[in-house]
């Protein structure tokens, strides 16, 4: 599937191209997996194999009954789909049926920030996952994903790439559920090591077929403990779930440049 269509109007002479990734040792992949690295923090990615595996699982079978059905959707000028060093973004995630869709991560090479990229992957990840509810005979009430903030005190760029985050998902409808720390583990650790505490993330959630209004508290936070069960198997009752959602938690939607906030001087969030 190819899909094209200008960027946005401050590159108004290329267009970009965005296509599914079917073949794990295609180059185009390869420098999708380098751009992965690059862009993102060791301990908010899994390893790129299991990504890659799941590519390579979309050509050999159909995902089964009520499994995942996970998308790695690629961007690059048109007529450059071919070569590695034009590849402008990429985005990873995938339908869980029964909950809603799941954007794992995304990210844009330096040269092409700034020029929508961001914005169209988000959008095309949105219709293949619509895709796939229509088949399943299912709605997609929503995507969630998760955002790390950067710590009070990280670098200037850490907290630029911040606002640029949250100015993405503002521009894609996404909204941040104010009031929860969702507690993940920490992927840069081994194993064993329990002394790592877990990485506090964001949470960001697109309504689709179901209207913003409908994602009262209770309901966010069935979507938050679901986001637990499904994705990192943490039932109620598990350190993670339960800091995650107190009993005194009551999340709600805010606009995600809510969720932007600045370090001030003496490095407190405002
Ligand atoms: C975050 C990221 C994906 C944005 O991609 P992008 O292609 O540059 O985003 P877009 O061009 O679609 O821009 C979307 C919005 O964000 C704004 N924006 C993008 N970068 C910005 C920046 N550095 N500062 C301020 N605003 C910024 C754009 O102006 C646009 O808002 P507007 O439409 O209201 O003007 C990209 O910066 C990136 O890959 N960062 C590193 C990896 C990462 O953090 N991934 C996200 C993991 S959750």
């Amino acid at each position: 599937m190819q899909l094209q269509q200008s960027v946005s109007a401050k590159m108004p002479a290329q267009k970009v191209i965005v296509w599914e990734a079917l073949d794990a040792t295609d180059p185009m992949t390869k420098a999708a997996s380098q751009l992965y690295e690059k862009t993102l923090a060791a301990d908010e990615r899994i390893p790129w194999m299991w990504i890659e595996q799941s590519v390579q699982d979309r050509t050999k079978s159909k995902p089964r009954p009520g499994g995942w059905s996970r998308h790695l959707l690629l961007a690059a000028p048109e007529g450059r789909q071919d070569d590695p060093d034009a590849l402008a973004g990429y985005v990873y995630g995938a339908l869980l049926p029964g909950y809603g869709g799941y954007l794992c991560y995304v990210g844009v090479a330096d040269w092409a920030r700034r020029m929508g990229v961001g914005g169209r992957l988000y959008e095309q990840f949105f219709k293949v996952l619509r895709v796939d509810a229509g088949e399943l005979g299912e709605p997609l009430p929503f995507v969630i994903w998760e955002s790390h903030r950067p710590d009070p005190l990280a670098p200037a760029a850490d907290w630029e790439n911040w606002t640029a985050r949250t100015r993405l998902f503002d521009r894609v409808g996404g909204l941040w559920v104010d009031g929860v720390d969702f507690l993940s583990p920490n992927f840069a650790a081994d194993e064993e090591d329990d002394d790592v505490p877990p990485v506090p993330l964001q949470l960001f959630v697109k309504p689709l077929d179901s209207p913003e209004s409908a994602f009262t508290p209770e309901r966010l936070r069935e979507v938050v403990g679901g986001l637990h069960e499904r994705v990192y198997h943490n039932q109620p009752g598990s350190v993670l779930f339960d800091s995650t959602l107190p009993v005194a938690c009551e999340p709600r939607l805010r606009p995600a440049r809510a969720a932007g906030a600045q370090k001030s001087e003496r490095g407190e969030l405002v």
